[in-house]
């Protein structure tokens, strides 16, 4: 079983990003010199992903725009005969990979907006990706790239998580396990529950925004009622369909940067901009410079 769709829920206002916000999507934000969003089409492509689809807003055309070809652009680069530029805007994406886009008509959570991509999933089991996370590899085999092979042998849904403080657990979805898997390894879950209050979460273990899901999950999501901060949570669709059949808790072995926060956004500049191959030595250089 390959996985070849992705659903990047892109709607969202990014209240937490303002004001940079406010005029420009917090996914096209810039995380050294490409847009957060980019880095999570890289990991979903490089992962084996065909098709990216965006559940998106109105006020996020940039974000298809960046994806898109710039015919204008292009000329003037192949004119001036800037062709590293050129390089650089045309090889963004693969050519066998294509992005589109639905529309998440009201914010009605994000059980919502990943059934807004009901019709283009159909019938086959799809990822799902949070593009205000980036998650960065410790190896050359990603995470994402190993929750596709778990899910490919042991058929369960995957759905990925790393251990929290006990004092942030009700920022995340948390699951339950009869004990933590070591990390890169999947163990069937107990149960998942939204944003828990603190001392009442069973594990400390978080849902970090990767997830790969049956088909069937479209179908108990329109059937799932507004359970946390009043919306259709995707969580809860994953509770329900944990009942019909084994769903796994898959513990990460990468690093996160929570680009939808400012100072997890400033961390991740920092670690990629130390490993950028062209400004990576000279913005070390930089940093030690600084008058800490
Ligand atoms: C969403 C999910 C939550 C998950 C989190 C990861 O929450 O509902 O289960 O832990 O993303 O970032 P949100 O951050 O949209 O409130």
């Amino acid at each position: 079983m390959t996985i070849r769709k992705a659903i990047l829920p892109v709607a969202g206002l990014g209240t937490r990003f303002l004001p940079a916000s406010k005029s420009i999507p917090k996914e096209m934000v810039t995380v050294v010199d490409r847009p957060a969003i980019e880095y999570v089409v890289r990991e979903a492509v490089e992962a084996g992903i065909e098709q990216i689809i965006l559940v998106t807003h109105s006020s996020k055309a940039s974000i298809e725009n960046y994806f898109d070809r710039n015919f204008e652009l292009e000329t003037t680069l192949e004119q001036k005969k800037k062709f590293d530029l050129l390089k650089e805007i045309t090889e963004i994406l693969p050519e066998h990979v294509s992005v589109i886009s639905v529309r998440q008509p009201q914010p009605l959570g994000l059980g919502h907006a990943v059934l807004c991509a009901k019709e283009v999933i159909g019938q086959e089991d799809f990822a799902v990706l949070l593009p205000d996370v980036l998650v960065k590899s410790k190896e050359n085999t990603s995470d994402l790239t190993l929750m596709i092979d778990h899910f490919s042998q042991r058929k369960h849904a995957q759905i990925m998580v790393e251990a929290v403080p006990d004092h942030m657990v009700d920022q995340y979805g948390i699951v339950d396990v009869a004990a933590a898997p070591a990390e890169g390894e999947s163990v069937v879950m107990q149960g998942i529950v939204e944003k828990p209050a603190v001392g009442t979460a069973p594990s400390t273990l978080s849902v970090v925004g990767r997830y790969i899901l049956p088909a069937r999950i479209m179908e108990l999501l329109e059937n799932t009622p507004k359970g946390a901060g009043n919306e259709i949570q995707l969580t809860d669709a994953i509770a329900a369909l944990q009942l019909e059949q084994s769903v796994d808790a898959y513990r990460m072995k990468g690093q996160t940067f929570d680009c939808g926060s400012k100072l997890g956004y400033l961390k991740a500049v920092l670690h990629y901009g130390i490993e950028h191959p062209k400004l990576g030595n000279e913005f070390k250089a930089l940093i030690q410079e600084l008058p800490l």
